[in-house]
């Protein structure tokens, strides 16, 4: 297990939800942050947590703008003299379905893959070249969907079979008709996931995906018209859980597994399990060099 303590992150999407957890989780653990959001009340998180001593600056922007990610990896730099951790959290959600209309579907797209995978792609390619030039490793986690991968946890490792409505294989993905460009970019985060897992690897630099099941955040009690049952919101995960497998993820490491898709999903407690074995890409492309 490493310590956080002084290291460097950009948290995107930081003013609400998980991002707020997240942003608050690393603050409690001494990492000074970027927080970067369209939202202007990112400003005052940024003055409530820099109160615990850490350096944190908000910086307001548009996550699917090129110059707008420009500017602010540009401005993190200058203000915290590298970076090391990122974690793209900022997302949007709305429904879309296969027969829409063209004109509709045409702005659906615009905002949806144009935020939840062109803002994972820009910070990626913004922020990727001076990492591996300041030469410390670090660590990219990418925030996804329970849709992608409707549980990745083995049986002989999951606590909650009994309760999982999955158990016995195999396991559909999930995601609905309603939300296709959604789900979409969500996928398309995932091949960025495993190419950058394999490319940075021998650098030091650990790629992972957290694909989250139902977690009170803004953006879910929107989808309940702000007014969700109390019955609905006892099932949700809570976003300082969440928090918790981010920080239990970066503390592991350079050791630490690499190109997984950890799977938080609803009716088990969020926590980072053991690690699993490679599906999808060969187990020595994920092993990362001790050295950045
Ligand atoms: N909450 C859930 O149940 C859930 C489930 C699966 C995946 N996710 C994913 O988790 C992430 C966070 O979701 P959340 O539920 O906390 O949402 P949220 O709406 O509560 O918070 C999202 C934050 O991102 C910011 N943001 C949105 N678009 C942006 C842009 N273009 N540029 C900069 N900032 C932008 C918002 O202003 C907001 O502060 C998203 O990527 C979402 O897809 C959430």
């Amino acid at each position: 297990m490493v310590s956080l303590r002084g290291r460097n992150a950009i948290v995107t999407g930081a003013a609400v939800g998980l991002g707020n957890a997240y942003a608050r989780a690393l603050a409690a653990q001494g990492v000074n942050l970027v927080l970067c959001d369209l939202r202007e009340d990112v400003d005052d998180l940024a003055t409530e947590l820099a109160r615990n001593g850490g350096r944190v600056v908000a910086l307001r922007g548009d996550v699917g703008k090129p110059n707008d990610v420009r500017r602010i990896v540009d401005a993190a730099i200058a203000a915290l003299g590298s970076i090391d951790l990122l974690i793209n959290n900022a997302g949007t959600w709305a429904g879309s379905v296969a027969d829409d209309d063209l004109d509709k579907s045409i702005a659906d797209y615009e905002k949806l893959v144009g935020t939840n995978l062109k803002g994972v792609y820009l910070f990626g390619r913004a922020l990727i070249p001076h990492m591996l030039e300041h030469g410390h490793g670090g660590d990219i986690v990418n925030i996804s969907t329970d849709h992608v991968n409707t549980c990745g946890t083995p049986f002989h490792v999951c606590p909650g079979n009994d309760r999982c409505p999955w158990k016995d294989a195999p396991r559909p993905t999930s995601g609905g008709t309603i939300m296709d460009l959604y789900d979409a970019a969500k996928w398309g985060m995932h091949g960025l996931t495993f190419a950058w897992c394999k490319a940075l690897a021998p650098k030091g630099i650990r790629v992972n995906a957290i694909c989250m099941g139902a977690t009170d955040s803004h953006m879910l009690r929107g989808f309940h018209g702000f007014d969700p049952s109390p019955d609905e919101v006892a099932t949700w995960m809570r976003a300082e859980d969440s928090a918790q497998v981010v920080i239990d993820l970066l503390e592991e490491g350079p050791g630490g597994r690499n190109g997984e898709h950890i799977n938080l999903c609803v009716g088990r407690r969020p926590r980072l399990e053991p690690e699993l074995p490679h599906v999808y890409i060969l187990e020595e492309d994920a092993r990362v060099s001790a050295r950045g």
